[in-house]
């Protein structure tokens, strides 16, 4: 046989299929299934499953575990790629482990995949237009977007993450990918060459700082002859594995919190080259912002220049100076909680140089510096809008529960946890941390534990202190 593209192959089986199910007087629909059901005698296989047409009672389908009350509901958005077949498996998979399913399709996707057998996996008829009135006052993309408990695109198409990262809503699967409030796990799937151009890995990392979550995409075979690299959609049972993680936290312990987190250093500029910082790693603030998602918080972390990896699933914005950073949480208003784990700089200088100050010989340049915004203080100080627990960080080289005491009173926060810095004790950039926490109830002192223990040992303190 000649090689065929993807394309000419799938038009060359449809126009077969076509044929045959005129020549046997019955429709396309009808003739896969007789098609599949055939396959599925000889291997075996569920392929029945995948083909049932909605309540019509077979065996399988009164086996299939019936979406509960309290069932979790993904709403499946279905792009346009090859990989759309794998979504029928996908939502297959969903099935079976109770989760109940909504899908829309997009244009493109209908060109791989019909309605038809999405319908009939789902339960109910894929939503496909945005201006479809039917749909529109019964369900409506507002609902479609809300009525869920985890968005699931898969495939996740180049095009579809550039629409996503720029907040187009000309179609269906866009306008609600922008209406929605709840968590976005993507599955994207493209040839490799498009997922590693500079367009598609800007979309991409604007995609994660908005919080969104990525699965895959894998290397191998492409459906293409001759192409192979990373592009490949996940599979069903590893996008199954993504979304149950984040399910999980939809019921997690602070879910429904909004939590707000500064982190690292600030720098205050001398001129455009030289910078004033406190030494930073931003480990402790990344782990804490790791472990409030990890327990289902909707977390906007703002950080300071820092080398640690984002933590995933977090909302992210990126600051310079302290000022940057009092903005940055001014805007992030209102939260739940706000947990201060920055090391701000106390000072900039009052006139950094617009250009680079030159060594001129006449001595070094004289500087004077102006006090910097206390953002932990303003913040707990608000009158409207003050968070219900803030917290704070005390780096302390002596009396360290002392001076954590009286931080406490002057700051107006509702805990701090003061940490030993003295360079003995190995804190800065290091792993451990060894925490006091002060509150108006008295002092705890937490044993020596690494920084991740110190972040998942404050949520749960936190997770207490709300719950009562
Ligand atoms: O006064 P000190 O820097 O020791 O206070 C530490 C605590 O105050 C930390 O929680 C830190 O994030 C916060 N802080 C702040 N803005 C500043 C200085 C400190 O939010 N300008």
């Amino acid at each position: 046989m000649a090689s065929l593209t993807v394309r000419q192959l799938d038009d060359k089986l449809k126009r077969l299929l076509r044929l045959r199910a005129a020549r046997n007087g019955r429709s396309v629909e009808e003739e896969i299934r007789i098609i599949l059901r055939g396959a599925a005698e000889e291997t075996g296989l569920e392929a029945l499953d995948m083909i049932e047409p909605p309540n019509q009672g077979s065996a399988k389908q009164t086996t299939r575990p019936e979406p509960r009350s309290d069932a979790k509901r993904v709403l499946l958005i279905i792009g346009g790629g090859i990989a759309a077949y794998k979504s029928l498996d996908l939502i297959r998979r969903f099935k079976e482990r109770g989760v109940a399913v909504r899908a829309i399709m997009t244009k493109a996707a209908r060109e791989f995949i019909t309605p038809l057998s999405v319908g009939a996996l789902v339960g109910e008829s894929a939503f496909t237009d945005l201006f479809d009135p039917e749909s529109e006052f019964d369900v409506g993309h507002i609902r479609l977007a809300r009525e869920c408990d985890l968005v699931v695109v898969a495939p996740a198409t180049a095009d579809l993450m550039a629409k996503m990262a720029n907040g187009h809503a000309d179609d269906l699967a866009s306008a609600v990918l922008l209406a929605t409030d709840k968590k976005i796990l993507l599955a994207p799937a493209m040839n490799p060459r498009m997922w590693e151009n500079h367009a598609t890995k800007r979309n991409l990392a604007q995609l994660i700082a908005d919080g969104v979550t990525t699965v895959g995409p894998n290397a191998g075979e492409m459906a293409e002859r001759n192409e192979a690299g990373t592009g490949r959609m996940a599979e069903p049972l590893e996008i199954i594995a993504a979304a149950e993680a984040l399910l999980a936290n939809a019921n997690g312990a602070l879910a429904g919190q909004r939590v707000l987190i500064t982190s690292g250093p600030t720098h205050e500029p001398i001129d455009p080259v030289r910078y004033i910082a406190n030494r930073s790693s931003g480990k402790q603030g990344h782990a804490i912002a790791a472990a409030a998602a990890a327990a289902g918080a909707d977390v906007t972390l703002i950080s300071g220049p820092v080398n640690v990896p984002d933590p995933k699933g977090v909302t992210i914005i990126k600051v310079e100076s302290a000022r940057d950073m009092l903005d940055a949480v001014e805007s992030a208003l209102p939260a739940d909680i706000a947990i201060f784990a920055a090391a701000v700089a106390d000072w900039r200088v009052a006139n950094a140089g617009e250009q680079k100050i030159k060594k001129t010989g006449a001595g070094a340049p004289q500087m004077s510096l102006v006090e910097n915004p206390d953002i932990l203080s303003t913040i707990a100080h608000l009158k409207s809008k003050r968070p219900k627990l803030v917290i704070g960080f005390a780096a302390e080289t002596e009396k360290v529960v002392e001076n954590a005491k009286a931080k406490l009173a002057r700051k107006g926060c509702d805990w701090i946890l003061a940490n030993d810095v003295s360079p003995a004790s190995g804190v800065m950039g290091g792993d451990i941390n060894t925490i006091h926490l002060v509150s108006k109830d008295g002092v705890e002192d937490w044993p020596p534990q690494s920084k991740d223990e110190v972040a998942s040992m404050l949520i749960k303190r936190i997770t207490a202190t709300i719950g009562e």
